[in-house]
């Protein structure tokens, strides 16, 4: 079996973060999004093939990034180039030629998920052997999502986005399928949205008597389309993540809860509380920094309070009189200034951003 992981698309609701990364290389608890998808693939099915479908924008961004990283060597990667993002559908179809007719995988490369689940699907593709097994997960409002209709343990229709869902059930971005889908894509036309959408691939599957299977996702699920979501992705992560501390801290740190601190961090008169995870190179000095804060590699942070935020590499903030919380900042950006008595500020800051008070 092969995997296919859709890491094109635009991610315009993260601007102004992806103007200058695309939305699957943002980091959740210090690890690009695609990096923990290729590290479930890797613990829980046998997959060792993956086609990487990417933008002409960013495509070269995630080659580089992908081809440094641990993961090439175990994974033989084809990176597969999308002039534009005309659909899901679109995107599959354009990865045939390194599918050939094996079953596989399509991971959509916004997706954070448990562990454990994929592995069950997995098992319970290679099991019944249905045309398409779709993973699901039961949410209030399915709206922003595609959804499928189940009756006696089988898919009967698939509806992308709609205005009245008919199931609770949303399309949670992780489908199994076998090599006919390329058939089912070649029969299908582009929607009102102008995409060859892979929700009509499969109910054109439907429409042929094939099976279609669920598979209920039990745990947590999350599309990390959105800041709101990264955050609450940050969160379930950083929960799990072992505690470990790499660097040497004085008696002027206060640390309670769990906490992930890499090498060469030099934190001084500054509370911690966990869980939060702080990259390597950090200097951290009279903050209080915590819960469920990520800071990435070479952070500098002088007088201010963090809570429930990622905040990139290189970035510098230095005496803000609120609390940050709830934010999303991005690389090399720079600031301090008040929030005139304001309580807690909620920032998405691009790459590069100054803002210094004089
Ligand atoms: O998050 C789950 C939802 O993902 C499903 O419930 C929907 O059925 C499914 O259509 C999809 O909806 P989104 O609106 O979230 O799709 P988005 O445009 O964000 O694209 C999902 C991923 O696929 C993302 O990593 C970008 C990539 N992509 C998207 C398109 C349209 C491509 O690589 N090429 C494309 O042409």
């Amino acid at each position: 079996m092969k995997a296919v992981i859709l890491s094109g698309g635009s991610g315009q609701r993260l601007a102004p973060l992806t103007h200058t990364t695309t939305k699957q290389l943002l980091p959740i608890a210090n690890k690009p999004t695609l990096f923990h998808i290729l590290d479930l693939i890797k613990e829980e099915t046998p997959i060792k093939e993956v086609a990487i479908v990417v933008s002409e924008d960013y495509g070269h961004q995630v080659k580089e990034k992908i081809t440094n990283s641990e993961y090439n060597g175990y994974f033989k990667f084809d990176f597969v180039f999308q002039d534009k993002p005309l659909g899901l559908a679109h995107a599959v179809q354009i990865t045939s030629m390194h599918i050939g007719y094996d079953p596989f995988l399509m991971f959509l490369g916004d997706i954070l998920i448990d562990k454990g689940e994929l592995k069950k699907a997995y098992e319970m593709f290679v099991k019944n052997k249905p045309e398409t097994l779709v993973l699901v997960k039961e949410i209030d409002d399915p709206r922003p999502y595609g959804i499928a209709e189940v009756e006696d343990g089988k898919v009967t229709k698939l509806v992308e986005k709609p205005q009245n869902p008919k199931s609770n059930l949303c399309l949670s971005g992780i489908y199994f399928f076998q090599s006919s889908i390329f058939y089912a894509i070649a029969n299908i036309k582009p929607s009102y949205r102008g995409e060859l959408e892979i929700t009509d691939a499969i109910d054109f599957q439907i429409s042929l008597n094939k099976i279609v299977e669920p598979y209920v996702i039990k745990s947590w699920w999350f599309d990390i389309g959105t800041p709101e979501n990264m955050l609450k992705g940050n969160e379930v992560i950083l929960n799990n993540l072992p505690a470990s501390v790499n660097s040497k801290l004085d008696s002027s740190v206060k640390i309670t809860g769990k906490v992930v601190i890499e090498q060469h961090v030099i934190i001084e008169d500054s509370e911690i509380t966990g869980p939060v995870i702080i990259a390597r190179n950090s200097y951290i000095k009279g903050c209080k920094i915590g819960p469920y804060v990520s800071l990435g590699e070479n952070v500098y942070l002088q007088n201010t309070k963090i809570e429930n935020s990622i905040i990139r590499e290189n970035t510098k903030i230095k005496d803000f009189s609120g609390t940050i919380s709830d934010s999303v900042i991005g690389r090399n950006a720079e600031f301090s200034f008040g929030t005139n008595g304001k309580s807690k500020t909620k920032l998405v800051i691009g790459d590069e951003t100054k803002c210094i008070l004089l």
